[in-house]
């Protein structure tokens, strides 16, 4: 009669019977042309994207999924808006001084989600990653419509990204908005409050005049883009229960 050879009692378990759930790979795709030479059969990870105001509760959203998915055995990266190495700077120089047109302006944005496309976010995918995004093409694109831009433009110029696993969107009232940003900042933010739009000379009056322009073409984006809306008037461990509820469906390739 054979033994059954077993190791010491005090050795780790090997790592497949531990119930870490390996994210259900689900078809991946570009808005548009993309990056060329990309295999999407081979991005593993998820990418699930927050968006929302400022102010809209994402960076305590998207620590506590962190918290949670990391807790969970998945490895997760974080990008968002003016993140990357090759142009954040410059791109901070630039809102500083004001002087680009909505065009280059627009660009530079979009230079600053190419380079973390292509060198954070595929890359991390691929390596089975879960990558969360602070905001994503869409705050972009709504910012550049507030201004008078182009959609159609607009659409072919983030025909580059990636389509997001699932994309969350804070939804926040104007007003609730201020006293958050005030309380955290003890201002508003000058571009926030699309005080280059010249909606009112009063900060306070633009913040609110934008916002609610800003809130009208996310809606208007919605049914193209499918965002999920979560309402962020919620404290933020019911906010994060819901989207730890939906990333579940994901991860389960929903
Ligand atoms: N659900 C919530 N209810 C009430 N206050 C909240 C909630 N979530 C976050 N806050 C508070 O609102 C402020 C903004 O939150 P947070 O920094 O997470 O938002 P954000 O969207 O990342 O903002 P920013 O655009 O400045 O990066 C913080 O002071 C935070 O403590
Ligand atoms: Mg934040």
């Amino acid at each position: 009669m054979g033994t059954t050879r077993r190791g010491p009692a005090s050795l780790p378990q090997p790592i497949a019977s531990r119930s870490v759930m390996v994210p259900k790979p689900t078809p991946k795709r570009f808005y548009g042309h993309g990056i060329p030479g990309v295999d999407l059969e081979k991005l593993f990870g998820k990418l699930i994207v927050i968006e929302g105001a400022d102010g809209s509760g994402r960076s305590t959203q998207i620590a506590r999924l962190v918290q949670w998915l990391e807790g969970c055995g998945h490895a997760t990266v974080q990008v968002g808006l003016k993140r990357s190495t090759l142009v954040s700077e410059e791109l901070e120089r630039a809102k500083q001084g004001n002087i680009l047109s909505h065009i280059t302006m627009s660009l530079f944005y979009a230079t600053d989600f190419a380079d973390q496309l292509e060198n954070i976010i595929l890359p991390a995918l691929k390596a089975g990653f879960m990558v969360l995004a602070d905001r994503y093409i869409y705050t972009l694109m709504v910012r550049d419509l507030v201004r008078g831009m182009d959609e159609a433009w607009l659409k072919n110029v983030y025909g580059i990204a990636l389509v997001p696993d699932a994309v969350f969107y804070l939804n926040v009232a104007p007003e609730q908005l201020v006293q958050r940003n005030f309380q955290k900042n003890h201002t508003l933010d000058y571009w926030e409050s699309g005080m280059d739009v010249g909606l009112s000379r009063d900060m306070f009056d633009c913040f609110l005049q934008y916002q609610a322009l800003v809130e009208k073409q996310f809606r208007r984006l919605q049914s193209t883009y499918g965002f999920t809306i979560v309402s962020g008037e919620r404290s933020a461990e019911e906010i994060n229960a819901e989207l730890q509820e939906k990333i579940e469906g994901v991860l389960v390739g929903k």
